[in-house]
């Protein structure tokens, strides 16, 4: 089985059993926008890191203002690329509501934005080219990387900037799962195979990894809420997660083992 293949068939292994969705309360794989605009208001105070870095440096003479335009596919409320504060961000998301979240911020700073609600690479036939393409936070919801980087890469003139966690992004909920549900939660894949399967496209991939600027919430009582809705338990039960969450590990939580890529694309 070739790399890419193999990508798919570990995500589709994290799939929740039937079962358990058709008792979940809420959509188990929802993101809360509040969340995401948060993390988009934190790097705006302080834009700085490896993937808005990689994203500067690759045009010339970049200072307080990127002077190009910036693709951002997945782009929630624009933590990735909203920070570079682009002559033009050209913003592609699913989810309407974190376009709208996007873009209020985006007036704020002045920043010329076009909002394209869709799904990539679907639309990506209607949207243009810009000098850099930044996604992040994405590719683990994405089975075929290999149609999704081609169509990022022919989205950008100089480089393409990935972000993502090391390991699936709800790695974190594993030994919840096996507690509440005896369900053992899969490992795989990880970064290091979606720069692979990048690699074997012929992009000369760069990997830096770091730590998540901030924990993954602030309190306990968020992450119990937020692990209730991912593990479909009734919201009455997120005091009952607190303590499995103390008594297993996963509460107080590690900082988060982020990974950026970057490709140049050929002139
Ligand atoms: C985890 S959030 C990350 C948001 C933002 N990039 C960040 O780093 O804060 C993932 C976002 O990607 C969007 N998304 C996921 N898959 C997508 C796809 N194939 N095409 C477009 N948007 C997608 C979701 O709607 C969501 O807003």
């Amino acid at each position: 089985m070739d790399r890419a293949e193999r990508w798919r068939r570990d995500l589709d292994a994290w799939a929740i059993p039937d079962e358990i969705i058709a008792a979940a309360p809420e959509n188990p794989w929802g993101h809360l926008v509040s969340r995401f605009g948060r993390r988009t208001d934190t790097a705006l105070a302080q834009p700085a890191g490896p993937t808005l870095d990689r994203a500067r440096e690759s045009m010339p003479a970049a200072n307080a203002r990127f002077p190009g335009s910036v693709l951002d596919v997945g782009a929630g409320t624009g933590a990735a690329s909203l920070p570079l504060r682009p002559t033009e961000l050209i913003a592609v998301d699913e989810s309407a509501a974190m376009l709208a979240e996007l873009s209020q911020r985006a007036a704020a700073l002045e920043v010329p934005v076009r909002a394209i609600e869709g799904r990539w690479p679907d639309v990506a036939g209607d949207v243009p080219v810009a000098d850099v393409a930044v996604c992040a936070h994405v590719v683990f919801n994405v089975p075929d990387l290999v149609e999704f980087f081609t169509a990022l890469t022919a989205h950008a003139r100089r480089r393409v900037v990935v972000e993502l966690p090391e390991r699936h992004p709800t790695s974190w909920l594993n030994p919840l799962w096996e507690h509440f549900h005896g369900l053992r939660r899969p490992t795989t894949p990880t970064a290091d195979d979606a720069a692979a399967i990048a690699r074997e496209l012929g992009y000369g991939v760069n990997v830096e990894r770091h730590l998540a600027p901030e924990p993954r919430y602030s309190s306990i009582e968020e992450m119990a809420a937020s692990a209730c809705r991912r593990l479909c338990l009734d919201p009455a039960r997120a005091g009952e997660v607190a303590q499995a969450a103390r008594d297993l590990g996963v509460w107080p939580p590690d900082r988060t083992r982020w990974v950026t890529m970057w490709w140049d694309v050929p002139a």
